[in-house]
């Protein structure tokens, strides 16, 4: 008797570990497929429209138009501490830096953005 009951524990202890080990292999499945469908979103030989491409000439003039203001504005500044600290002797250097750095760093964008959307014109 007592080996009858150990063999249906062996039955019972088989049957509880096959369980979970199906559930998971059963999952890995779908998983893979998933994982396919993600990659296939990047290799897809559908090539879509970027949004570089996709903005009109026009929007490019504004934008550049815009960038241009505040660079001509700047640059006005500029001249106008640099006048007057150099010609009238007043104490306006930090100043002078403050609007040579923008309008150093907004020439630089402004160039570079000019070069990607209009070169080679
Ligand atoms: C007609 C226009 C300008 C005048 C009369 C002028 C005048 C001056 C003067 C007198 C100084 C010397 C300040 C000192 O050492 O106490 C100076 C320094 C400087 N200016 Fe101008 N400036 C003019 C335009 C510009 C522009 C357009 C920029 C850059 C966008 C600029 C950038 C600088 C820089 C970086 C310094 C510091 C140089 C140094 O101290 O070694 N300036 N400017």
């Amino acid at each position: 008797m007592p080996a009858m009951r150990s063999k249906w524990l062996q039955i019972l202890a088989l049957v509880l570990l096959q369980f979970p080990a199906s559930s998971i292999l059963a999952e890995e499945a779908p998983a893979e497929s998933a994982g396919i469908e993600v990659m296939s979103a990047f290799t897809s030989a559908e090539v879509e429209e970027g949004e570089a491409v996709a903005i009109t000439d026009e929007t490019k003039y504004l934008v550049m138009f815009l960038m241009g203001v505040p660079l001509l504005l700047l640059l006005l500044a500029t001249v106008v501490l640099g006048v007057a600290m150099g010609v009238y002797g007043k104490p306006v250097f930090v100043a002078h830096m403050v609007c040579a750095g923008l309008s150093m760093t907004l020439a630089t964008a402004h160039a570079v953005v000019g070069l990607v959307w209009f070169y080679p014109f």
